[in-house]
């Protein structure tokens, strides 16, 4: 039995202890007050803070078909770097994961590199043209658990329907991106003062508000799993509440740049803030704050949308929509949650792993740091103090928000199965 010692750490930010992993069977073997000094590597872990490994359930690997911006391998490094065991990468690649062969090869590719579990999201409409559902049965048999046209927004009632009642009875996810195209018809920026006064053309709150109240009622009325991707409006949050008060089944995520950053950022147009849905004010950003601490939202989930620099340095309108996540979320929501005491790492846990584990039903994710559980884990200094540089990011792109912002939480090193796949010191 190969063994590796994480000698003094902190699971959960919490009491100092040591863990023995059995790396061929990639659990955890041991868990005690001595430092195992007999194991085949032994590493001193000088008290970091110790977490289940990372879910995301919300990337863009952009592979197939935009691999010049990200592959399966590059997104994987970022997401090992950012911490993350598993992430779903969304079905609007080209061609699109509309059938079952395309979503088991990105499976494939993911666990070839084997950086990370890289879970395919199947799209709800063929071609994500919102015209035809897709096989939503056969996709789910091929292992596809969450069904998305992320990117765009399943805007016929009549095909949303239909759409969860496939996904009820195939017990699957359908994961919905809110925005009544109707409304949004060349917009690129938050509807409101800014928007106004930089000439920009707006996105209203109601464009995202009106789909999720709709689907919130068709969920209660047809049933099924329904997820709400980046919420980004208060009005959303107040929604969210009520269907939750309702009983009905509805999860919802939010982003790291929907709750630190704002339509502010906007002011030099400068491409890197347009994304979508839009940053919104001060006051969307702290009710999303408040959501995400009493559970009215339930995960973090990056959005991570990378976008070479020929579609991020244009003119604002020009501009592709979308910024870098997955390298930056842990260091933004312990900014935001665990720097002023709003948190800790039992929440940043629960948000960032368990949850969306949870959610996705995954039974080897954001498990218990315990004996006999699968060694998905990340250490990580709270007091590591770097700069975030976009040509610094293992994803191909470097297409982040934060670019020049100083964090204080560092990721030190990831485990999948009890193999490092990230290491700080070598990268
Ligand atoms: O900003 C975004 N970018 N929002 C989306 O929904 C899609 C994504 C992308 O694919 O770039
Ligand atoms: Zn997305």
């Amino acid at each position: 039995m190969t063994t590796l010692a994480l000698n003094n750490v902190r699971p959960y930010g919490e009491d100092v202890t040591n863990i023995l992993i059995d790396v061929a069977d990639g659990v955890i073997d041991a868990v005690g007050e001595n430092p195992f000094d007999d194991a085949d590597e032994v590493m001193d872990c000088g008290g970091n803070v110790l977490l289940p490994g990372l879910v995301d359930m919300h990337v863009h690997l952009r592979e197939p078909g935009r691999e010049d911006t990200e592959t399966i391998a590059t997104g994987s490094d970022a997401a090992a770097k950012g911490g993350f065991t598993a992430v779903f990468t969304m079905a609007n690649t080209s061609p699109v994961i509309d059938q079952p062969f395309l979503a088991e090869a990105v499976w494939a590719k993911g666990q070839e590199y084997g950086k990370c579990d890289v879970y395919p999201v199947g799209s709800i409409s063929q071609g994500l043209k919102g015209e035809q559902l897709t096989e939503i049965g056969l996709m789910s048999r091929s292992g596809v658990r969450m069904f998305s046209d992320d990117g765009k927004c399943v805007n016929d009632p009549q095909l949303m329907r239909r759409a969860i009642e496939y996904a009820k009875a195939h017990d699957v996810v359908l994961a919905q991106h809110a925005e009544d195209h109707r409304m949004t018809e060349g917009s690129v920026a938050h509807e409101g003062e800014q928007a106004a006064r930089l000439g920009l053309r707006g996105w209203p709150r109601v464009a995202e508000e009106s789909i999720v109240a709709r689907d919130a009622i068709m969920t209660r009325d047809y049933g099924g799993r329904y997820h709400l991707c980046h919420a980004s409006t208060e009005g959303t949050v107040e929604l969210l509440r009520f269907a939750k008060n309702q009983g009905i089944d509805v999860t919802a995520e939010v982003t790291p740049h929907h709750l630190m950053l704002t339509d502010e950022k906007l002011a030099t147009y400068d491409g890197l803030f347009r994304v979508n849905p839009p940053l919104r004010e001060a006051r969307d950003a702290e009710a999303l704050k408040q959501a995400l601490l009493d559970g009215t939202v339930d995960v973090v989930a990056t959005d991570h949308a990378p976008h070479g620099s020929e579609d991020k340095c244009v003119e604002f309108e020009n501009a592709k929509p979308g910024m870098l996540g997955l390298e930056t979320s842990l260091a933004v929501v312990h900014r935001i949650f665990v720097e002023p005491g709003l948190a800790d790492w039992r929440f940043v846990a629960k948000v960032m792993s368990e949850r969306p584990a949870e959610i996705l039903r995954l039974k080897d994710q954001g498990r218990p740091i315990n004996v006999g559980e699968p060694a998905n884990l990340v250490l990580v200094d709270p007091e590591s103090p770097w700069t975030a540089h976009g040509d610094e990011m293992a994803s191909k792109a470097s297409n982040t928000p934060y670019e020049g912002i100083e964090f204080s939480a560092r990721v030190v090193g990831t485990w999948l199965r009890g193999t490092q796949t990230y290491d700080s010191k070598k990268a």
